[in-house]
């Protein structure tokens, strides 16, 4: 019997999770969660109102009435197309912020579990296996150093006509990971069952085709 048509794919910024998740989700012909847009989007709409975002009742009720639509790799807030203004590094800041309100993540738990659907679900984030899908038959850990994924941000950003500056990409990284892992809701860390992989000597191609093995060992075996 083939079990739930599930993976979960965590890591830390620029591990490469976001890009190798699209790749499976479209080899597998399977759907796409990228949770860390969610909690960009609630950034977004804290800063655009002007709200505290200490403030964790209004960011967190913001979270649990979020205006947000998914439609052919746009990404729409209250309709308005934010594609753009949730990738910047300041958007991946605030989103760090919002995330490390429990009531945010609360609010936004059975969103997220409502994207996993028999059509099958490749969901990338920091606490997908941990918490969001505790039971997904296969499960990733994606990691690289801080250096190396500072460089592939610095490219990203500079192919897009972004400004960037390493040095500071670097500190940024650093600051957003121990932030990541160190707070108390939903920590960054591996699920004790999932594989884990350093990225920063692989291909894009090398990893994807890591895990799809591993994918077609399990999901193959009707
Ligand atoms: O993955 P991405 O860089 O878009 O995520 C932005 C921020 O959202 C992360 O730095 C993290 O603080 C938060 N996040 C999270 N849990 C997730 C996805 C993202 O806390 N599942």
């Amino acid at each position: 019997m083939s079990c739930r048509k599930l993976i979960t794919i965590d890591g830390p910024s620029g591990s490469g999770k976001g890009t190798i998740a699209q790749c499976l989700a479209e080899k597998l012909g399977w759907k796409l969660l990228d949770s860390g847009a969610l909690y960009r989007l609630v950034g977004l709409d804290v800063r655009n109102r002007g709200l505290d975002f200490e403030d964790e009742a209004s960011v967190g009720a913001l979270a649990a009435s979020l205006d947000a639509r998914f439609d052919k790799g746009h990404v729409f807030l209250h309709n308005q197309d934010v594609t753009n203004d949730i990738r910047s590094e300041s958007a991946g800041n605030d989103a760090s912020r919002v995330a490390a309100l429990p009531r945010v993540r609360e609010a936004l738990l059975q969103w997220q579990r409502d994207c996993a659907t028999s059509d099958g679900l490749v969901a990338d984030g920091r606490d997908m296996g941990t918490v969001v899908f505790p039971d997904a038959p296969l499960k990733i850990f994606l990691t690289a150093s801080p250096e190396e994924r500072a460089n592939r941000r610095y490219k990203q950003l500079k192919e897009k006509g972004m400004s960037a500056n390493l040095p500071r990409l670097i500190e940024e990284i650093r600051e957003r990971d121990e932030r990541d892992s160190n707070r108390k809701t939903a920590p960054l860390r591996p699920a004790e069952d999932a594989i884990l992989i350093d990225s920063s000597a692989l291909s894009i191609d090398e990893v994807t085709g890591k895990i799809l093995e591993a994918a077609d060992a399990l999901f193959n075996d009707e």
